[in-house]
Formats: C-alpha cells, structure tokens, sequence
C-alpha cells in the first residue's frame, strides 16, 4: 500500500494528503463524494512527455484528448502548458476555445460526425480529421478549405479491457487499402494541406507498441504520399500511453518510448521521402488520470459471507469498474498506517448489484463516516458520470501546493429538473 502514495500523494501523520491538503479536510469542506485534481500532477506529466519526445524530434506536438476530463481549469492548464488539443465532438471544439487554445491548435476527429458536427467544427476553423469519406464533400465545399487528415485504421490494435480501436472489429478508421482512394479523392477535390492519423487503443502499457504501430502508419503514410502526389503537415500517432492502476503494473516508461517511436518516425520520414512532418501525440489518460482522486464516505458496513462497505460514490460517479471491470486503489484516507483486516467489496448507493467500486480488498477495518480515497480515477472519471438514479453530479476541487478551490460545484435537483417539461393535462 506504501507504493500508492506518490506524488500527487503524502502520507502526514497517517493520513492521506492530496496536492498538500488532507483529504479529511477536502471531504469535510466540500462534501462527498468529490473529486480533486492536481495542478502541479497535470503539468509534470505534461512536460515529462512532451520532454522525452521534444528532446528526440523538435517537431512534436502533445494534443489533449479533451475527452478524458472536460474540466475548464484542466484544459486551461494544458493550454498554458503549450499543449493543443483533441476534440471529438462540437461541445469539446467548444470548451478547448473557452479554454483559450487557438482554433488552429485543435483536431476535430468525429465517429460518423453528423452534417450540423462537421459544419460546426469547419465554422469553428479547427482542423478536421474524417474517419471515412462520408463527409469529405461538405468539407471540400469550404472556403478556404481547412486542413484536412484521415483517422486510418493501420492494422491490429492494443488496449486495456478491450479498449481497441484499430484491427478488423474496429468501427475507427479508414481501412488500410481504401487511404490511397479516399486521399486522391481529397486531392482532387482541391485540398491542399494534409495530415494523417490514427488512434489505435487506449491504456497501453506495452512500450514496444508503440514504435511498432508507428511504424505501420508511416508505411501508409509513405504509400499515399508516393501515390497522390501529397505532403503531409503532421502525423498523428493517437493516444493511448498507459498508467499502472492495479498492482504489480509498471509506469509505462516514457523515455523508452519516445526514444523508439521518434527513430521508428524518423526512418519512416526518411526512407518514404515524407520530410520532417510535424509528429502529434494526444493523449488523454496519461496526462491526467493520476492526478484525480474520488473522494467518499462510507455510509455503512454490511457484515456476512461477504462484508461490503457502502459508500456515497457509485457507478454514476465512477463508471470504469462497473462498465471495464477496472482496478482503481482504494484507501482509508486516515489510516494508512493500520494493517488491513480481511477483505471488502466497496458498492456505492446504486441500485444494481454491479456498482461495484472495489472487489475483495484488504482495508484497515473501515466504519460509518470514514473517508476513502480511490486513485487514478483523473480519467474518464467525472468524464463519464452520470445522474442515473436522479443522483445529482459530485463536485471538483482543484489543489495546487497546499491550496484548494471549487472548479465544479456539486449538481443539485434543480440540475436534474431544469430541462424536463410536464404536459398540462398531467398536472390535472
Ligand atoms: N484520441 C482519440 C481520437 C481518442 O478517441 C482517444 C480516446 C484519445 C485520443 C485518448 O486516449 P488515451 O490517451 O486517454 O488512451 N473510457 C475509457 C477510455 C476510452 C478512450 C477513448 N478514446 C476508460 O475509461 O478507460
């Protein structure tokens, strides 16, 4: 358990502190169940990244995957960092320009975007990155006509609890043999700036992956560029980078990885006569996931084959354990110098038997009241929250070096009313 409590982590005195501020006090504060982000967490995985490939290939750029945690103050903070970012939809286009990145700086990729997704994201002057021809036409019809790029599906992908978004299954992407088509039919639909992506699977911890993967894209790349007659402006290798969650899992060593993929890049370039494209990495989970903790109160004990320890968070605050069968630390946020008594499941207030957050885990004998912290919970966390069960939406709290703030107030019934409309004659 010692091993969970590294930055943004202490232990002080027993208790579990988060960006320097106690846990005990955050959940005291602000209610629970909570989730608090760390600034300076967000930043250094930023520059450890961007580092490690910066320092290999000066032409690099790191796009957030705003879909990891939409937070204004998350993505204001990557946007001070440098970063551009990744945007799968209007309303993310929209909360990445709130946040100030340029227009210039932001790659819209849709699935099967609609006709009024890709008219907003061309009003919006962001680059635009199809994942099939469908709406090629509609894009071409604009003046000027923006940056254009094809998410291409390069073969097998990898992923974490079958988080794979490349190979035969995947709805992602341009096959592989139809990217010289669709980028001809690009051409001569009068584009004239270029770029090409993928994104292959989501939580890898493989660091051999990712040169290879890289390297498959780059044929591709090589192939249409000798074909149509193009350059491209930047290649886009995804997300992906992993972050250990369970036990016995390792950091995914990104110097490693930098180090292969930018000579995997370089060859490709050099070899296929591509030039020095800019090369785009969005990542998502990596930047952020160990930088959020899920703060809850344990609402009751439930002693019997089993022993389960309710809490006030669930699957609709916390949906990766119930929807993957995600690992997430879980840990008695004042106690955590006491030896663990025999196992618990951890369930929140939900009503189905699959809210589940946390099986069988060794925690000091926990009771009513007490404050657990789940770990690595930055990503896809308040991300995909829901109101199921009418359960307003939890807070967000940001600390940064011993101070907090609200950066998301808690939802209330009014937010889960607001929009609902009662025909008359139902009043009656
Ligand atoms: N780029 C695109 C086009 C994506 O679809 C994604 C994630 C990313 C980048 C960032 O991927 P990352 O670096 O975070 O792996 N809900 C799942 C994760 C789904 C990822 C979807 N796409 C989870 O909770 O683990």
């Amino acid at each position: 358990m010692r091993d969970l409590i590294v930055d943004p982590l202490e232990d002080r005195g027993g208790v579990l502190h988060i960006g320097g501020v106690s846990a005990l006090e955050l959940a005291d504060r602000y209610g629970t169940p909570l989730y608090i982000i760390d600034e300076n967490r967000i930043r250094a995985n930023y520059r450890r990244l961007e580092d490690a490939f910066r320092r290999r290939y000066a032409n690099t750029r790191v796009h957030y995957a705003v879909k990891a945690n939409t937070n204004l103050a998350v993505l204001s903070i990557l946007r001070q960092e440098g970063a551009g970012a990744d945007c799968s939809c209007p309303a993310e286009i929209d909360f990445a320009r709130r946040a100030g990145f340029p227009s210039a700086e932001i790659l819209y990729t849709g699935a099967y975007p609609s006709h009024e997704e890709i008219a907003f994201a061309c009003d919006a002057g962001v680059m635009i990155n199809l994942d099939s021809e469908a709406r090629l036409g509609e894009v071409a019809a604009r003046n000027p006509k923006p940056l254009m790029s094809f998410r291409v599906n390069p073969g097998p992908g990898k992923g974490k609890h079958g988080l794979v978004f490349a190979g035969p299954d995947a709805k992602f992407g341009l096959p592989a043999d139809r990217v010289i088509e669709a980028f001809l039919r690009a051409r001569a639909l009068g584009f004239e700036r270029f770029g090409i992506h993928m994104m292959t699977g989501s939580c890898v911890l493989d660091p051999a992956y990712f040169p290879e993967v890289t390297a498959r894209l780059l044929e591709i790349a090589g192939a249409v560029a000798a074909r149509v007659g193009i350059g491209f402006e930047f290649v886009d290798i995804g997300g992906g980078f992993g972050v250990p969650y369970e036990p016995g899992e390792q950091p995914l060593p990104v110097d490693r990885v930098a180090a292969d993929v930018v000579a995997a890049f370089v060859d490709g370039c050099d070899r296929l006569s591509l030039g020095h494209p800019r090369l785009v990495l969005e990542p998502g989970r990596y930047l952020v996931a160990d930088a959020g903790v899920l703060l809850t109160r344990v609402q009751g004990v439930k002693r019997g084959d089993k022993t389960f320890v309710g809490v006030d968070a669930g699957m609709n605050t916390l949906l990766r354990p119930a929807l993957y069968g995600a690992y997430h630390p879980v840990l008695a946020a004042d106690r955590l110098r006491e030896p663990p008594a025999d196992p618990v499941t951890v369930v929140g207030p939900v009503c189905e038997n699959t809210d589940i957050l946390a099986r069988d885990r060794a925690l000091p004998p926990v009771q009513e009241g007490d404050v657990l912290a789940v770990l690595n919970a930055g990503a896809y966390g308040f991300a995909m929250s829901s109101q199921y069960n009418n359960r307003p939406r939890a807070a967000e709290v940001l600390v940064l070096g011993g101070t907090h703030e609200i950066v998301r107030e808690r939802e209330g019934v009014a937010d889960l009313v607001h929009r609902q409309r009662v025909p008359g004659r139902l009043l009656r």
